[in-house]
């Protein structure tokens, strides 16, 4: 039986810094920014979207077209969590309308909170073929005004249905996980901004994926020309194209262009919308099936990356007819409804969405009609509500 990813869905906020602007703000070249990290955009969130009202949007994009009442299990990623107790996804499950009887919880480390949730509802799936599982993952990255992290920052949310005989990609049996307890990157419960060794993630990630590559290929019995596409967690864009250059250090010409091909298809929406921490590598994948143009059956690498640090590399083929479960032009859409907001509007919205509004001052939402926001607290319990 084939289990996997039979629905994708990402939302992202309406508010972008334009990294050309950002760059002139803080006295760098803007080639550093566009070339040397591979970032043109980044997408801000106000102190109306968190990742509870990002992952129901990101939801809201397949809802229609589910049954809901096959849902046994709701996995939440992520670790911009909004309560150090309750989980995230039970204000989503809410939301949804989803019924009682679903198993559901929050799991959490660093970016690879939505990978942990996935292979969580494939085994699940596995076991009960008949019910179908929800993984969300949904982040705010934020590293601090003026960092050097600055420039890696971003917010989304990607949710996906996995399900038997799933319609966008099946995953394979196997995988290679590697972990190390290291400080890469790292977030205090008592701050909102993230620690970080910028450098050394990087050698980290690199490491972890030729470790993973290697061991993945050998338990397999593949090699690198066999994969259609590999794809990454892209924190950054540059760190996906690092990763990528190692995969064909060794290939020839052909499969060298296969693979920067794919890799430049799935690392579109990631340019415009930044790190999104826990759903990260989905967005590559969203990315891949939008503009890849592959056939059925193509074989996708996946390397997720989590920093403290967990890598895992595994694999999936796309399933025939994926094209019709994607929506390129809705996407598009929704990037295009975001308002470019300058470098000081884009510090003050920061710097206010750092902390909560008073207790029982409602917020209200300037997005689309239809958008759910975090709308403030009512004797400290947060309010979700839909525009
Ligand atoms: N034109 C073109 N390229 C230029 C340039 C110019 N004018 N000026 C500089 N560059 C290039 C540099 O050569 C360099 O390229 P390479 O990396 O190929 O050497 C690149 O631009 C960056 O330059 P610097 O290294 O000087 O940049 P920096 O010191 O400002 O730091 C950074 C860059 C390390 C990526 C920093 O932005 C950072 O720390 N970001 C956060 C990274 C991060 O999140 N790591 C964790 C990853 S995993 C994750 O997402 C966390 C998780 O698990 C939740």
């Amino acid at each position: 039986m084939r289990v996997g990813i039979d629905k994708i869905g990402l939302f992202t906020p309406n508010k972008y810094v334009d990294m050309v602007d950002l760059a002139h703000a803080r006295n760098e070249d803007p080639n550093k920014y566009l070339i040397g990290i591979g970032q043109s955009e980044m997408s801000v969130a106000d102190q109306t979207q968190d990742a509870v009202s990002m992952g129901i949007n990101a939801t809201m994009k397949y809802i229609d077209r589910i049954d809901k009442d096959k849902i046994g299990l709701l996995v939440f990623g992520t670790e911009s969590g909004i309560d150090q107790s309750k989980s995230a996804s039970l204000f989503v499950k809410t939301a949804l309308k989803l019924k009682p009887e679903v198993r559901t919880f929050e799991v959490k480390e660093a970016c690879f909170g939505l990978t942990a949730a996935l292979m969580i509802a494939r085994d699940f799936v596995r076991v009960h073929p008949d019910k179908t599982a929800m993984v969300i993952g949904s982040d705010i990255a934020r590293y601090g005004i003026g960092t050097a992290g600055e420039v890696t920052q971003g917010a989304g949310s990607v949710s996906m249905l996995i399900k038997a005989d799933p319609a966008i990609l099946a995953l394979n049996d196997g995988h290679s996980a590697y972990s190390e307890d290291i400080n890469d990157f790292w977030r205090p419960n008592d701050s909102k901004l993230a620690m970080v060794d910028g450098k050394y993630s990087t050698q980290v990630y690199l490491d972890f994926f030729s470790k993973t590559f290697a061991d993945y290929k050998k338990q397999k019995k593949l090699e690198t020309n066999d994969f259609d596409a590999i794809i990454y967690h892209l924190p950054f864009t540059k760190m996906g194209l690092k990763a990528n250059r190692l995969a064909v250090a060794d290939q020839d010409e052909a499969t060298t262009e296969k693979l920067q091909n794919s890799f430049d298809a799935s690392k579109q929406l990631s340019r415009r919308v930044g790190n999104i921490y826990t759903a990260s590598l989905y967005m590559s994948l969203l990315s891949l099936l939008e503009n890849g143009n592959l056939p059925a059956g193509a074989l996708v690498g996946l390397f997720s990356y989590g920093s403290g640090a967990m890598g895992e590399l595994y694999s999936g083929n796309l399933v025939e007819g994926y094209e019709k479960e994607v929506n390129a032009a809705g996407d598009e859409k929704m990037l295009k409804r975001r308002q470019k907001v300058s470098v000081p509007e884009y510090e003050e919205i920061f710097n206010t969405a750092l902390d909560d509004p008073e207790d029982n001052e409602e917020l209200t939402s300037d997005d689309e009609k239809g958008t759910w926001y975090f709308a403030g607290t009512k004797g400290n319990i947060r309010q979700y509500k839909v525009k």
